[in-house]
């Protein structure tokens, strides 16, 4: 808070497209898509229509005990468009709550068919679900969630496989090692092991580490095979940001929960579905006395405002994947990236996948990291907003995830300003 309040305040006044606008009438390219949400683009005609509809019907009404319209046509289309089995969905209203909810079934699940040893939690290293505490605990991001770690349950956590992509090639990867010391994990300790928790494709928090093609498959393969959930939690890729609706239905996975927030609502409201199986949902029927049920809730669990714009983005996202709009956008970008990438020093990792991309910066003598207090990645993002652009860094590395809707001049005005900003702050650290 010291450091974030001696610097000017930023003051976000309105949105149109992938541009935001300042009181005082400065512009900024949103190449942070306010916090990985925004999909369509700020103050969208057709989303601002849907939800000023529903205000004029209901704005909340509870789903604890009662349905509404918008909720109900969600959790059909929601059932439609995810792979396999998914025919079911528990709303929440972030992220962290549908890992939480995942979790809290998985574990009631293996309770309700006489199997309650199977209760451990199994992640990959780098994993960030959330900040809550279940969502911690099945993560392990040091840098996020270490100081927590006395109250976190127990898990266990396998490496994470090394890839590295841009423009759409694959540099290297490697991930024999990860899943054999995943089989391990699981060979060992199968009958206590209730769900694997997975950022399928790019673990985004830990800096768009990515996973080599097939690794998804792989890891469902281990899953079937030890009678583990499979968890994928698409927070951040679902919804388009990698290309796909869904990262599972590309891969041809059939997750035992999928876990969707961030982009479902195009970063217009918070809303978060967690979806799960037919199979899965059977174990929980059962009479008042049974005590089956799952008895958790939150108060604007499927708020009807956020399912409709959730409806209408859903639809919207789908046509620009079917029209081909949206692989024509990520290509754009790849190259745009590539080219941006061979023009700087200072860069020890650059990857890329989707609208989603990530740039490591190391000093001119490569000699070591940034001590913590040189906050590289900051001094970027704040030159960068000089420039007319809204970055959000990773310590020393700089992401870059911008609206599925940018366009190509967009996508030019963001890495030439990027690049400008990078080469400030690079040329004022070497002095
Ligand atoms: C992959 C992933 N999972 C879960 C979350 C948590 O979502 P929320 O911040 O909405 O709770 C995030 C947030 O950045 C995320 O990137």
């Amino acid at each position: 808070m010291e450091e974030y309040c001696s610097l000017s305040p930023l003051h976000i006044e309105r949105g149109q497209g992938c541009w935001l606008w300042d009181a005082e009438g400065n512009r900024y390219l949103d190449g942070n898509a306010s916090i990985w949400t925004n999909a369509l683009g700020h103050n969208d005609p057709d989303l601002n229509r849907v939800l000023l509809d529903q205000v004029g019907k209901v704005s909340h009404s509870t789903y604890l005990g009662l349905s509404h319209p918008a909720g109900a046509k969600l959790g059909r289309r929601l059932a439609e468009l995810s792979p396999g089995n998914l025919t079911r969905a528990v709303f929440s209203d972030n992220g962290s709550n549908a890992i939480e909810i995942a979790l809290k079934l998985s574990f009631q699940y293996w309770q309700l068919v006489d199997q309650p040893e199977k209760r451990l939690v199994v992640g990959m290293d780098g994993g960030y679900h959330g900040d809550t505490f279940g969502a911690m605990s099945a993560g392990s991001s040091e840098s996020f969630h270490g100081r927590f770690k006395p109250w976190q349950f127990d898990s266990r956590v396998f490496p994470a496989p090394k890839c590295t992509e841009i423009g759409g090639t694959i540099v290297s990867q490697d991930m024999n090692r990860s899943l054999e010391i995943l089989e391990s994990i699981l060979g060992e300790e199968s009958e206590r092991i209730a769900a694997l928790v997975l950022e399928p494709s790019i673990q985004g928090p830990a800096g768009m580490k990515l996973q080599p093609l097939g690794f998804l498959k792989e890891v469902e393969r281990l899953c079937r095979r030890y009678d583990v959930h499979l968890t994928l939690d698409e927070v951040f890729v679902g919804c388009g940001r990698t290309g796909p609706l869904f990262v599972c239905q590309e891969s041809e996975v059939e997750p035992d929960f999928l876990c969707l927030a961030k982009g479902l609502s195009a970063g217009y409201l918070p809303i978060a579905a967690t979806l799960t199986s037919e199979s899965i949902y059977d174990a929980f029927l059962g009479d008042f006395e049974s005590g089956n049920g799952f008895y958790h809730g939150h108060t604007f669990t499927g708020n009807p405002l956020a399912a409709r714009v959730a409806l209408e983005s859903l639809t919207k996202i789908g046509r620009l994947i079917d029209s081909g709009q949206l692989s024509q956008t990520i290509d754009y970008f790849g190259k745009a990236f590539e080219r941006t990438i061979a023009g700087l020093e200072n860069v020890s990792g650059a990857r890329q996948r989707g609208l989603a991309a990530a740039i490591d910066l190391v000093p001119s003598d490569r000699v070591g990291p940034w001590r913590p207090n040189d906050r590289v990645g900051l001094e970027v993002c704040l030159a960068a907003r000089k420039r007319g652009l809204l970055l959000r860094p990773l310590l020393d590395s700089i992401l870059v995830v911008p609206p599925l809707v940018i366009e190509n001049e967009e996508i030019d005005f963001l890495f030439a300003n990027l690049k400008e900003a990078i080469r400030t702050v690079m040329k004022k650290k070497s002095i």
